[in-house]
């Protein structure tokens, strides 16, 4: 835990950034967890997992951006990665994630209608090439933004999803709202330093929690994805679906691309929608921390090299 909050903090240092992105270590997880830089390659890595399978859900890494312009950039570059994937026939396998605070949510007093404009520039986007959006949750203060956000857009883009995280206390809650309407709802636990005050803070109380929602979530009208790599929690939500009677079109299961791609591929040929988020572009730092925090194994392994540092 101390190793995570300390991976968490680091994410906003700019020092620590440099020297992770000197280093070799974090160069080869950067190869296991991130599609490439471009556009072009996150599509080749969605044909490549088609090709086997499994559905994606594309993101543009950036996050926090600190100007009008840079939100601009992040929605243009959503734009150009919806055409792309359409001109390769592939929008039936995947849709996009975006985080709000890559379009603008986070630039002050004015951030809200930034992001809302640019998601809806990207919702229809989508919808243009028949695929569909989903909201990444970022950390607590993006919380009730973000619903907002969904909220207002829905009206116009009734397919946009959220993703909610079971760490927090108030998401059972949200859930229970979600559930009585038709949207796609990704359940994770959570990747981010929540106040304890207002979060589940021991994994079983994370994953009480998780299972709580997903029961929600099931019996309710919302459409399920279930977003982890947790075998006894995947095992649960498959009996819940049963129980309350979802095919295998009533939910899915999703997992990052890099972790448990093996399981990925059972889960598929078994029968499961398998979706994997595919990240993709030059701002990897955050999301690699992130990555790092949730892994022990992978914590000591790029705790190593920096220590060498
Ligand atoms: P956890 O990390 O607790 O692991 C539970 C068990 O799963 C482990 O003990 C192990 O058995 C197995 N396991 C996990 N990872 C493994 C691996 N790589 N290899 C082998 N076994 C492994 N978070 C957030 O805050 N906002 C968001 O929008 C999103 N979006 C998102 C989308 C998708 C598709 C996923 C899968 C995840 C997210 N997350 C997220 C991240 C999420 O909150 C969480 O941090 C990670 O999924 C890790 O938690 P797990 O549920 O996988 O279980």
């Amino acid at each position: 835990m101390v190793l995570r909050n300390a991976l968490l903090a680091a994410s906003g240092s700019g020092r620590l950034r440099a020297a992770v992105e000197r280093s070799a270590a974090a160069r080869s997880m950067v190869r296991r967890f991130i599609a490439g830089e471009e556009a072009d390659d996150a599509v080749r890595t969605v044909g490549e997992l088609a090709g086997q399978g499994l559905l994606a859900t594309v993101d543009r890494l950036g996050e926090d951006v600190g100007h009008p312009a840079a939100a601009e950039e992040a929605v243009r570059g959503y734009l150009g990665l919806l055409e792309r994937l359409d001109d390769a026939g592939l929008t039936g396998a995947a849709e996009v994630s975006v985080k709000p605070s890559a379009v603008g949510l986070a630039l002050g007093p004015e951030g809200g209608a930034l992001a809302r404009a640019g998601l809806d520039r990207i919702c229809a986007a989508a919808a243009e090439v028949g695929t569909t959006v989903t909201l990444d949750m970022e950390d607590e203060a993006a919380v009730e933004p973000t619903l907002g956000l969904l909220r207002a857009l829905r009206e116009r883009h009734p397919s946009l999803g959220v993703a909610v995280q079971s760490y927090l206390r108030r998401t059972e809650d949200d859930v229970r709202a979600l559930a009585a309407q038709r949207v796609r709802v990704r359940l994770v636990k959570g990747a981010y330093a929540p106040d304890p005050e207002r979060a589940h803070t021991a994994r079983r109380d994370v994953d009480a929690a998780y299972v709580r929602c997903l029961r929600t979530l099931m019996a309710g009208e919302a459409y399920p994805m279930v977003a982890t790599h947790d075998p006894r929690l995947i095992g649960i939500a498959r009996a819940l679906a049963a129980r309350y009677g979802r095919d295998r079109k009533g939910y899915e299961l999703q997992m990052i691309y890099g972790a448990r791609p093996d399981e990925q591929l059972r889960l598929a040929a078994a029968g499961e929608r398998m979706r994997v988020y595919v990240p993709y572009g030059r701002d990897w730092y955050g999301y690699l921390l992130r990555r790092l925090a949730e892994r022990p194994a992978n914590v000591g392994f790029a705790a190593r090299s920096l220590a060498t540092r």
